[in-house]
């Protein structure tokens, strides 16, 4: 081998290397031609072994064009990198675009239950008058819901609520609310002023206005000269805040035996507003609660003495509230988990 041999095949092994990183398709594929030319066990290294054969004259010149072929081959490999990486860059901007304009997918927020609503709509307007929300147990014995209620074992009265036991001795499902006037007596001092939302329990045939599993409100104001013109003029401001300033009102004689006297609260019917129609039974008034002023026996259980203290009690059902307003005649809607139904209280 001798110089102008070896330099034409330096020169003919650039412009192959050349050729090559120009016609790369990816950087991948441009990265392992590099290596077969410029690389330690590359085609220039074995080129260049050749140079040891030369006579020593010869060598520094041929070792000028080596470098030359080096740098030429070189720089084409990085002006092919340059020219991979940008267009590669270019497609995947291009595949992975988000387009910022696309509409978001909607969050299903969640609503609370109607009976829920109703329940929170109640105590927003009783809180305005001082009434504290207080809880008090779904289990109960005979005694606190019964019997210091003033409705002793095999009272006739008994039959207006219909129990469910549980597999304890004496306890039961609280049938309403009032048993929690006891526990609210026997714990606070009065002044009391408090309301007792929760799930009661009754085992009943169920229809479009009975359920065995409903939700009371239940209040109860104690204090020293409470009378039942106070109750009157509480229950107004409810109904008027609930059904619509001005709506009439009416105390009906009604009858429980931890009331004395007892009344029903009617308000004018919201269908007809009290010519009377079906929705009324022509009676142009809609019943939404009972009441009553606390029997003195209640008060005894309770701890306090009704010589000093009176008190009045009332409890309604915020399914029955919610029916009366929306014009909704079936109570089993509230129960049967129908988004249908659910969804139309937002
Ligand atoms: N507890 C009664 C019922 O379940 C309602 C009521 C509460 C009546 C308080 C008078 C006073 O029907």
């Amino acid at each position: 081998m001798d110089l102008a041999e070896l330099t034409r095949e330096l020169e003919a092994l650039r412009d192959e290397a050349v050729a090559a990183a120009g016609s790369a398709t990816s950087s991948a594929d441009l990265d392992e031609r590099e290596i077969d030319y410029l690389g330690k066990k590359g085609r220039l290294t074995g080129v260049l072994r050749g140079i040891g054969q030369l006579p020593a004259e010869d060598r520094p010149k041929v070792g000028a064009v080596a470098n030359q072929v080096q740098s030429a081959i070189r720089a084409a490999f990085e002006d092919a990198a340059g020219r991979l990486r940008g267009s590669e860059l270019a497609s995947r901007l291009a595949a992975e675009t988000v387009d910022v304009t696309t509409p978001g997918r909607p969050i299903r927020r969640g609503t609370y239950h109607p009976s829920i609503q109703a329940m929170a709509e109640i105590a927003a307007i009783f809180e305005q008058f001082g009434f504290q929300v207080y809880e008090s147990p779904e289990i109960e014995d005979d005694l606190t819901n019964f019997q210091m209620l003033n409705i002793p074992p095999d009272h006739p009265a008994r039959d207006l609520w219909d129990t469910l036991y549980v597999d304890i001795e004496g306890h039961l499902l609280r049938t309403h609310t009032s048993p929690g006037q006891i526990h609210v007596m026997r714990s606070t001092k009065p002044p009391i002023r408090a309301l007792l939302p929760g799930r009661c329990f009754r085992y009943e045939a169920i229809d479009a206005s009975h359920g065995s599993e409903f939700f009371q409100v239940e209040g109860l104001m104690v204090d020293e000269g409470t009378t039942l013109a106070d109750l009157r003029g509480l229950l107004d401001q409810f109904a008027h805040a609930m059904f619509g300033a001005g709506k009439k009102t009416r105390f009906r004689p009604g009858y429980y035996p931890f009331t004395e006297p007892s009344v029903a609260f009617d308000v004018e019917c919201l269908v007809c507003g009290g010519v009377g129609c079906a929705a009324c039974g022509r009676t142009g008034w809609m019943t939404i609660l009972g009441a009553g002023m606390v029997h003195p026996t209640v008060l005894r259980y309770g701890g306090l003495d009704p010589e000093r203290y009176q008190g009045f009690a009332f409890g309604m059902g915020p399914e029955r509230i919610k029916m009366l307003k929306h014009g909704i005649t079936d109570l089993r809607l509230f129960l049967e988990n129908d988004l249908r139904f659910l969804e139309q209280f937002t």
